[in-house]
C-alpha cells in the first residue's frame, strides 16, 4: 500500500507488469510477480509501490478521484496528497509490458565501432580488429563521442545498467563515466590493465596501471550511481606482477569490482597453460593472484571444469554468459547446467563488439539456441531473470536495481507488445505468460522498447525526441 513518505511528485505507470523476486530455479513458490493490469508507482526516483491497479484503487480511494488534465491526473479531493500540494501523474500503457531495466553483465564500449568484424576467432580477432580500434581512446573527445553513441544504444535497447570495459587509457574511463553521469545511469566500468602480449601503444606497466586505476577509483567509485571495476583484460595480457597489483587495489578498495575474461576459447586456454604452468587451471591463475572473490565477474567461462565451477560458487564470484559473442567467435557452447549444478551465479552479457547485438532479447534468443544445441532448455522465465534480477545479483546490486522491490531505484522499460506487425500477430495468439515471454525472447529487439526510464526519468522514447 502507498504510504506517502515524501512531499515530491508521484508518477504512476499502468500496464502489464512483471518482475522477479527470486531465481525461477530456486525452490521459491512464486519467483516472480505478474500483474495483468498493474501499476508501478514512483517517487523521488524510487519504487513506492507495485501491484494490481484495481487493488491499489481500493486501498487508496483517492487514486480513483484524480481528474485528468491532458496526460496529468491531479488529485482534487482533500486528501493527504493534495494537502501537501502534490501532483500525481498517471501514464497508461494498454498492451504494453513493464519490466525492470535490463542488466548487461559484460560489454566493451570501445568496440562499438567494430561490431561484426569478419572471419576470425578470439586471438586473431583481438590482433586484427580489437587492438587497432582501441588505440583511438587516448583522445578523450573521441572517447566521449563513442560513449555517447554507446549509452544511447544501450538505452534504446532497454539496458539501464552494464559492467563495461574501457581501454587501457585513463581518458577512456573519464569520458565514459562523465557521459553515464549526465544520463543518471547506474554503470560499472574500469580501465584495462595490460602489460604484455599487446601492441606497445596499448600497454601499461604494473605500476602505472595501479596508479591510474587508483586515481580513477578515487575520482569515480560510488560517485552518483557509478562504480569502478579493476579490469585486467585477461591472463595472457597481464604479467603475474600486474595481477598482484590488481589484487592490491581490491584489498585497498574492497567495494570495487574485478572484471576480466575467463576460459573463452581453446587456443586461449592452451596459451594460458603455457604462460602460467604453475596454476592448476585457468581460474587458478586468477585465484593464485587472489582475484577470485565476491564482486569478481568473469566473462564467458565456456570451458570450465567442475573444480573451477566449485571455486566460483564457493567464493561468490560470477560468470557473465555472452551467447551472441560465443557463437560469433566460434568459442563454444556455455554449459549452463553445469553452472547451475554448482550454484555458480550467472548473468547475461552482450560482449559487444564480439557480441552482435546490444539487445538483451537477441541475447536471450541466442542463449536459448545454445542450450538447444546442448540438448538442454532455457525457459523464458529463467532467461528474463538472468537479464534482470539475476544480472543484479551477479553484480551484487540487487538491493538497488533488478526488480521493483519497494525503495529500489526506478529503472524500467515499457515494452510495446504490438511493436511490429508480426509481434502484434504473434502476441495476440499467446495463451499464457510463458508463451508471451518466449515469443518476446525469440522475436524481440530494440523495436519492442517503447520507453526506457532511469531513476524514474525517461531516458529513451522510441516515438519521441531523442532525449
Ligand atoms: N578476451 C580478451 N579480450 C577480449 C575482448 O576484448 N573480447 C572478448 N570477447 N574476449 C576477450
Ligand atoms: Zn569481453
Amino acid at each position: 500500500m502507498i504510504t506517502n513518505k515524501k512531499s515530491t511528485a508521484i508518477q504512476a505507470y499502468r500496464a502489464r507488469i512483471l518482475h522477479f523476486i527470486d531465481n525461477p530455479l530456486s525452490n521459491t513458490d512464486s519467483p516472480y510477480e505478474y500483474f495483468e493490469d498493474g501499476v508501478l508507482v514512483i517517487q523521488d526516483g524510487h519504487v513506492l509501490h507495485v501491484g494490481d491497479f484495481h487493488t491499489l484503487s481500493e486501498c487508496l480511494p483517492e487514486f480513483n478521484r484524480f481528474k485528468t488534465t491532458d496526460d496529468h491526473i491531479i488529485d482534487e479531493s482533500n486528501n493527504q496528497i493534495t494537502s501537501r500540494n502534490q501532483e500525481i501523474t498517471l501514464e497508461e500503457y494498454p498492451n504494453h509490458l513493464i519490466i525492470p531495466g535490463f542488466i548487461d553483465s559484460h560489454i566493451h564500449y570501445p568496440q562499438t565501432q567494430m561490431i561484426g568484424a569478419y572471419g576470425d576467432q578470439l586471438l586473431e580477432w583481438l590482433n586484427n580488429y580489437t587492438f587497432p580500434t582501441e588505440q583511438h581512446f587516448d583522445d578523450e573527445d573521441y572517447a566521449s563521442d563513442v560513449s555517447s553513441i554507446f549509452l544511447n544504444e544501450l538505452l534504446r535497447n532497454g539496458t539501464t545498467t552494464a559492467l563495461v570495459f574501457g581501454t587501457v587509457h585513463k581518458a577512456s574511463v573519464n569520458a565514459f563515466f562523465s557521459e553515464a553521469q549526465k544520463r543518471g545511469l547506474r554503470m560499472i566500468a574500469g580501465k584495462v590493465m595490460m602489460d604484455r602480449n599487446a601492441p606497445e601503444a596499448l600497454c601499461d606497466t604494473p605500476e602505472t596501471s595501479y596508479q591510474e586505476s587508483k586515481e580513477l577509483i578515487e575520482r569515480w567509485h560510488n560517485v552518483d550511481r557509478l562504480q569502478y571495476a579493476v579490469t585486467p583484460r585477461f591472463a595472457p595480457t597481464s604479467s603475474p606482477e600486474q595481477l598482484h597489483k590488481a589484487a592490491q587495489l581490491l584489498d585497498k578498495y574492497p567495494s570495487v569490482y574485478l572484471h576480466t575474461h575467463l576460459s573463452e576459447n581453446q587456443d586461449e586456454i592452451a596459451w594460458v597453460n603455457t604462460l602460467f604452468p604453475e596454476s592448476s587451471h585457468y581460474l587458478g591463475v586468477y585465484d593464485d593472484a587472489r582475484l577470485v572473490r565476491k564482486r569478481s565477474i568473469f566473462a564467458h567461462g565456456v570451458h570450465l571444469c567442475d573444480n573451477e565451477c566449485a571455486r566460483l560458487a564457493q567464493t561468490g564470484a560470477a560468470i557473465a554468459h555472452c551467447p551472441t559473442s560465443n557463437l560469433f567467435l566460434g568459442s563454444g557452447l556455455f554449459d549452463l547446467k553445469q553452472a547451475n549444478k554448482h550454484n555458480v551465479t550467472v548473468g547475461l552479457g552482450t560482449d559487444i563488439g564480439a557480441g552482435t547485438s546490444f539487445s538483451m532479447f537477441k541475447t536471450m534468443d541466442e542463449a536459448y539456441k545454445i542450450q538447444q544445441l546442448r540438448k538442454e532448455k532455457l525457459d523464458p522465465f529463467t532467461a528474463l531473470y538472468l537479464s534482470t534480477l539475476g544480472g543484479a545479483r551477479a553484480l551484487d546490486i540487487e538491493d538497488k536495481v533488478g526488480n521493483f522491490a519497494i525503495d529500489s531505484e526506478a529503472d524500467f522499460v515499457v515494452l510495446d507488445l504490438a511493436a511490429t506487425p508480426l509481434l502484434k500477430f504473434r502476441t495476440e495468439f499467446c495463451q499464457s505468460l510463458s508463451e508471451l515471454l518466449f515469443a518476446l525472447n525469440t522475436l524481440g529487439d530494440d523495436r519492442l522498447v517503447a520507453k526506457t526510464f532511469a531513476m524514474g526519468q525517461c531516458v529513451h522514447d522510441r516515438d519521441g525526441d531523442n532525449l
